[in-house]
């Protein structure tokens, strides 16, 4: 069988020499998960930065997997990383043109980097490798790849949401990234919604068409579009849920449930996880409920993320004033309503405090996916589940309907669904799991996985109306 070779910005997966935590965020983890059956290669960056690149690459095995990486030089971090990515790109696609910077060294710093991935890469690939490249840091890697001769399968998946055709056409250089992703076999978006959105841009904004067999095509070139909602691995959730130490955390914390029921958030501190309108909604809750205020406590743990762009740091500085001021006005001498932790926790660990919590908060102001519902749901006890509120505008509220769908921006939506949640009964909160869980467990990361790779390899039928080259 042909190996995989899968690209990602982002490259740390679990490794048990150093203490068995990976890196905090959903294309990290899921990409652990599936490639722990795979006997292929994960490249990318090391997370490291030095003077000048030297492309020299760095082979570890971790869990079966060839974990291959590169490190970055310091203007590449800055320009690509911090700059295109997470300035310009990651905003905008999350619908944050405010927070949208267009500087050209950006631009350019990102097809810098895209090639030297291509070329560090390149001796890498076998002749009948499949490669699959992952999110918006990568998108240009293909053509890079094309140009140095590359003609193996080559498949994209984007992690986040694609926006709507307004918003892609404020990018300069949008036509160039989009007809990037022409060089692809195929690509994959989390929701239709996004699946929709490339398509709308496609026809209207450069006059691509579908043909007879569903294949889009614009710039002279073909490609299959298709979602792809991307799972966790509810399986191995649902284990680790059992073992020690998420058993330990789960009866500390649920020590302390005696006196207060916990609500749980756990995001990276990204203005898209809708932090601030969480707790403003948890702060509208405490007000319109005052019988309930000694019985309430939310757990909100956010690990710093991307902390050298500014629009993280302010972030974290509001919230840290809207935290000090809810808990001001609301805590008591011997209680807090708010517990804020800004670190990372293992899986096991994380698992034992989803499952002590009688409801999760999950309100993104825009998600491609949210894996964080998912993990919710896995982790519970089937005979006493917790509610799932989940933001409408998350990924995830396509395939779960049965959690109680709030509006982010609404602090009475989510004031109602924590009153609602919390008062429950028992046989409504199962039904509700039950259907969840169905789900999560269907559509988990490897039926992700293999219905990628499976597209991925399939081999293209000869089409009568393509054009000829
Ligand atoms: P994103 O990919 O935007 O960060 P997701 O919800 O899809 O959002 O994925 C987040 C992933 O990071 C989840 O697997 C979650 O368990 C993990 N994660 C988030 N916060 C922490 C934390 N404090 N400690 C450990 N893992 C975390
Ligand atoms: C999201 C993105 C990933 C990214 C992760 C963590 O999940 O889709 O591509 O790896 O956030 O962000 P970071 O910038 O730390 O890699």
């Amino acid at each position: 069988m042909s190996r995989l070779i899968v690209v990602s910005n982002r490259v740390n997966p679990p490794n048990p020499a150093e203490g068995g935590e990976g890196s905090v965020g959903g294309l990290a983890m899921a990409l652990a998960a599936a490639l722990r059956e795979y006997s292929g290669i994960w490249f990318g960056w090391s997370g490291k930065t030095i003077p000048e690149f030297t492309g020299q690459l760095n082979m570890q095995r971790i869990e079966g997997v060839t974990v291959a990486t590169v490190d970055l030089e310091e203007t590449d971090y800055q320009e690509y990383y911090n700059g295109y990515a997470n300035k310009t790109l990651w905003p905008l696609f999350h619908y944050r043109v405010d927070l949208t910077a267009y500087d050209r060294s950006f631009g350019e710093g990102y097809d810098r980097v895209n090639k030297r991935f291509a070329e560090t890469l390149l001796p890498l690939i076998e002749p009948d490798d499949i490669v699959w490249v992952h999110d918006y840091h990568l998108i240009p890697l293909a053509r890079e790849l094309r140009r140095m001769g590359v003609t193996n399968r080559i498949g994209f998946f984007l992690h986040i949401p694609w926006p709507a055709h307004q918003l892609v056409v404020t990018l300069p250089r949008h036509r160039a990234l989009v007809e990037a992703l022409f060089d692809y076999d195929l690509i994959g978006f989390q929701t239709e919604e996004s699946l929709q959105a490339f398509e709308g841009y496609v026809f209207s904004e450069v006059q691509g068409r579908k043909t007879e067999r569903g294949e889009l095509e614009a710039f002279g070139r073909g490609l299959k579009a298709q979602a792809f909602p991307i799972g966790v691995d509810a399986k191995d959730f649902a284990q680790i849920v059992q073992g020690e130490t998420a058993r330990k955390v789960y009866d500390r914390m649920m020590a302390h449930s005696v006196f207060r029921k916990m609500v749980v958030g756990v995001d990276r501190l990204d203005y898209s996880k809708g932090l601030e309108e969480r707790l403003i909604g948890f702060e509208r809750f405490l007000h319109d409920h005052p019988d309930l205020r000694r019985e309430v406590m939310l757990l909100q743990i956010a690990p710093l993320s991307r902390d050298e762009v500014e629009a993280y740091q302010d972030l974290r500085t509001r919230l840290d004033g809207l935290i000090g001021r809810i808990n001001g006005a609301y805590a008591e001498m011997d209680s807090t309503p708010i517990r804020y932790v800004n670190r990372s926790y293992r899986r096991d660990e994380l698992a034992g405090v989803y499952r002590a919590s009688k409801a999760a908060l999950v309100t993104p102001l825009r998600d491609g996916m949210n894996l964080v519902a998912k993990e919710y749901v896995a982790a519970q006890d089937p005979e006493d589940p917790g509610v799932l509120i989940l933001s409408r505008f998350a990924g995830a509220a396509r395939q779960m309907k049965e959690a109680l769908i709030v509006n982010p921006n609404s602090p009475e939506e989510i004031s109602d669904a924590l009153e609602r949640a919390l008062s429950m009964d028992l046989a409504e909160r199962k039904r509700r799991w039950e259907a969840l869980f169905d789900n999560v467990n269907r559509e988990d990361v490897t039926a992700w996985r293999d219905d990628f790779v499976a597209a991925l390899r399939a081999d293209p039928e000869p089409d009568a109306d393509k054009p000829e080259p």
